[in-house]
Formats: C-alpha cells, sequence, structure tokens
C-alpha cells in the first residue's frame, strides 16, 4: 500500500468514520506525507506552525487551563480515540466469541505492529498496563541471590526504587545509588558515574532513559556497553523516551526495558510495553505464574487475565499516527518547544534549569526554578495567575524544580505565556 494510501485508510480513513467525535473540526485533517510538505528536513518541520496547528486540531484540549503537564500521559488523538470507541461497541458485540476465537490473532497482530515499531522481534515483548507494570515484571521476576547487587541512580523514578527496594527487604539485594550530574560536559560523565557504581558482585544495572524530573536523556547505548563488558545486565525505564526520542529499542542493546505507550505514542491509557533480550526470557520469573509455556516464551510473562482489548485497536492506530508524522519530525518538534521558551532563561539572573542545553540531551522537558523560592510557591503562580498547569517538584535532593511539558497540541502562545509568567515570578517571589 502507498504511504499516502495508508495514511487515508489508516489516520483520516479511520477519523470519517466514527460518531460523536465527529462533530470537532479536526477531524477534516489529514496528515501530509513527507512529499507533500514540500519540507525535506525535520528540523525545518518542526519550526511550521501550519503544520503542527493541523495537528493540534486532531486532539481536543479543555479550553479552561494550559497544559505545560504533558508528561503524566499525552492524551490520545481523535483517530485513536475513535479506534478505542469503535473497538469496544464491536467487541461487546462479539462478546465471548471475540475473546474466544478472535482476541488470540489480535493479540498477536498488535504484537507485531508494535515490535516492528519498537524495532525489535515480536518474541521478546509482552502489552502491558504501563512501566510500573513492566519494570516490576523484570525487576521482581531476577533470579537473583542474596548480596548480588543492583546499582540504581540518584534520579530514578520512585515506584522504580520502590520495586527495587522490596527486592532489597525480600531477597537481600544490595542496592548502590549512584548520583548523575545535571549539565553532564560529555557521555563520559554520565556513563562513568554507573561505572562508579559497579563491583564484583554486581548483577544489573537499573537507567532511566530520560529523567523524568529533569527531562535529561542519558547515553543508555554507552551505558550498555560499558556494563557488558564487565558482564552487568542493564534494565531501561524507557517511560519518557519511548516514541518521544527517535530511537529503536534495538539500537540501545539493553536487556529489559519498560514503557508506557499513553506518554508519548498517545496511545489509550492503560497500555505499555515490556521488552527482555530474547536470550534472557528463559531466566526471568514471571510475576503472574505461568508453567504451561516454555520458558523461553515471552508470553509466559503474560498472563494477565481479562483486558481491554478495544485499547490495542487504539493502540495501533496511534502507532499509524505517529508514524505518519514520523519519528524524527516528532522528535524535533519537542525538542523545539522545549529550547523556544527555555532559551528565554538560560543566563537569567534568578530562573535555574535544571535541564541539559545540549540539544542531544532533552526532548520536550525541562525544569525550571526561582532562585531562592520554592517548586510549590512556583507551581501556584503558574497555576493560580496564569491558569498554566505543571508538575512542581518539591523537595527532591538534586532535582527540585517545576517540571514544564509541553506535547503535540501546544501552540507557540502557550509558552509565550509561560515565559511572560515566568518573568513575573521571578520579580515576586
Ligand atoms: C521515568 C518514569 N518511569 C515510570 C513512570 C511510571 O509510568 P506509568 O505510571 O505509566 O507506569 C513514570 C511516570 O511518569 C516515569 O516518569
Amino acid at each position: 500500500m502507498e504511504r499516502r494510501d495508508f495514511l487515508r485508510t489508516g489516520v483520516l480513513g479511520s477519523a470519517v468514520m466514527g460518531t460523536g467525535l465527529l462533530a470537532h473540526p479536526a477531524r477534516a485533517a489529514d496528515i501530509p506525507t513527507r512529499f507533500e510538505r514540500g519540507v525535506e528536513l525535520a528540523a525545518d518541520l518542526s519550526k511550521d506552525e501550519t503544520f503542527w496547528r493541523d495537528r493540534r486540531r486532531e486532539f481536543a484540549p479543555a479550553p479552561d487551563f494550559i497544559n505545560l503537564e504533558y508528561g503524566y500521559f499525552c492524551p490520545a488523538p481523535l483517530p485513536v480515540l475513535q479506534a478505542e470507541q469503535k473497538g469496544s461497541s464491536e467487541i461487546n458485540a462479539r462478546a465471548s466469541y471475540f475473546m474466544r476465537r478472535e482476541m488470540r490473532d489480535e493479540l498477536e497482530a498488535t504484537r507485531s505492529d508494535l515490535a516492528e515499531f519498537a524495532g525489535v522481534s515480536p518474541d521478546e515483548i509482552c502489552i502491558t498496563r504501563n512501566t510500573t507494570e513492566s519494570m516490576n515484571i523484570i525487576i521482581q521476576g531476577l533470579d537473583l541471590e542474596e548480596g548480588d547487587e543492583i546499582v540504581y541512580s540518584d534520579q530514578d523514578y520512585g515506584s522504580m526504587v520502590e520495586a527495587l527496594r522490596q527486592k532489597q527487604e525480600r531477597f537481600g539485594v544490595v542496592l548502590k545509588q549512584v548520583s548523575i550530574p545535571l549539565h553532564p560536559k560529555s557521555d563520559d560523565d554520565v556513563v562513568a558515574a554507573f561505572e562508579a557504581g559497579i563491583s564484583p558482585r554486581t548483577k544489573a544495572l537499573h537507567v532511566t532513559h530520560m529523567v523524568n524530573l529533569t527531562g535529561h536523556i542519558l547515553p543508555v547505548r554507552k551505558i550498555c556497553d560499558m556494563a557488558h563488558a564487565k558482564g552487568v545486565e542493564v534494565i531501561v525505564d524507557s517511560a519518557h523516551a519511548f516514541a518521544h526520542v527517535d530511537y529503536k529499542v534495538s539500537d540501545l542493546n539493553c536487556d529489559y526495558l519498560g514503557t508506557s505507550l499513553h506518554k508519548w505514542l498517545c496511545s489509550p491509557v492503560g497500555l505499555g510495553m515490556l521488552y527482555v533480550k530474547k536470550d534472557k526470557i528463559a531466566k526471568l520469573w514471571g510475576l503472574m505464574g505461568d508453567t504451561a509455556r516454555d520458558d523461553d516464551d515471552i508470553r509466559k510473562l503474560e498472563r494477565l487475565g481479562t483486558r481491554p482489548y478495544n485499547h490495542h485497536r487504539g493502540l495501533r492506530e496511534a502507532i499509524r499516527y505517529h508514524d505518519a508524522i514520523g519519528s524524527a519530525e516528532k522528535y524535533e518538534r519537542l525538542r523545539f518547544l522545549n529550547t523556544y521558551w527555555t532559551s528565554h532563561f538560560r543566563d537569567h539572573d534568578r530562573v535555574v534549569l535544571k535541564t541539559p542545553e545540549d540539544p542531544a540531551r532533552h526532548g520536550a522537558i525541562a525544569n525550571v526554578g526561582i532562585r531562592g523560592s520554592d517548586a510549590k510557591s512556583l507551581g501556584e503562580f503558574l497555576y493560580d495567575r496564569y491558569s498554566i498547569l505543571t508538575a512542581p517538584i518539591q523537595s527532591h535532593p538534586v532535582a527540585s524544580g517545576v517540571r514544564i511539558t509541553p506535547g503535540l497540541p501546544t501552540p507557540l502562545r502557550h509558552l509565550d505565556r509561560l515565559v511572560e509568567a515566568i518573568d513575573a515570578a521571578a520579580k515576586v517571589l
């Protein structure tokens, strides 16, 4: 099928067939192909406001506040919602017939689409509910002994640290925390930080691909190469990097990875992916028991019971939607949204940015603070005076600040308003 036809039957096709969502004017929009756009470079397209205005119309954000907290989850575009809702009606109509006779093939088809998108084999991934579930399947399932060590960082996500602590309490695994620099001069600074935590007892590194607190992208491939040379496995929390940074899971050469699909892939809420490198599957215990399958069958890890498979229909549409925009194009746009406003404050005497300036080290997310004031006060100021929703991070040892996360539907005028608001905050807080 031609890319153009694919887009018409995929993104636009489903867009025009739905019910309640049809009322939205964005339904008429198509996503032009690269040829139709007449813009060759992703960096040029990132500043093409006409193109992004049309994408914005494919979402339906509430008008009563400015959402600069797309980091919690990215809403699904209307074609994705439509596929999910239509799927719900169809699956309910077919009821147990679907579950008993059609669901398995459909699950395998979705697994294949997602695996192709991630650049790995369908026999290496499961569709889960989110990153938290995926990472717990990995962490709780690792076959470790008392005294074995796991290295993690001072900027990992709280739920993963809790999963690691449970592993420590239950099995006597030793946790070693390392500090990663907020503004590294080179990849080596970050690799060296993880390397410093490794001892002869180290079995695994736990690495956050894009730090949720600051938006910092860590050089995962280099960390994996260093760790593997010492016989250490690497577990990657890619909650924020997947479908945000332009990469394939196979590029990382990690051993295990978890991500959420409702973050940057804009799938329906409640979907995640678990990746386990083929030769590591046999040794990993399931969180849900399944002894019936072969030890090296990834499906042994997803005995998850009855699930909302209409979400999977939305997921397949989300993959088509992402591909229609292009990974490089989306990443460039998200980076541009970051630098559009952060560049105002890089040399400011009171405004502090805890996100690296180097474009290779950030995407959409940034962390901002006012020297001498706290994150809660700034977050409240932005919301109460300017209706800007953000994520204040209060009392973190190294990354306190207000997290600002624009998303695909963010217009530049929202960021202009943010700049005005931070300027005002720096005068009064
Ligand atoms: C780095 C990181 N890991 C894991 C998660 C958890 O994601 P979820 O709630 O979708 O499981 C988040 C959520 O923001 C995160 O930022």
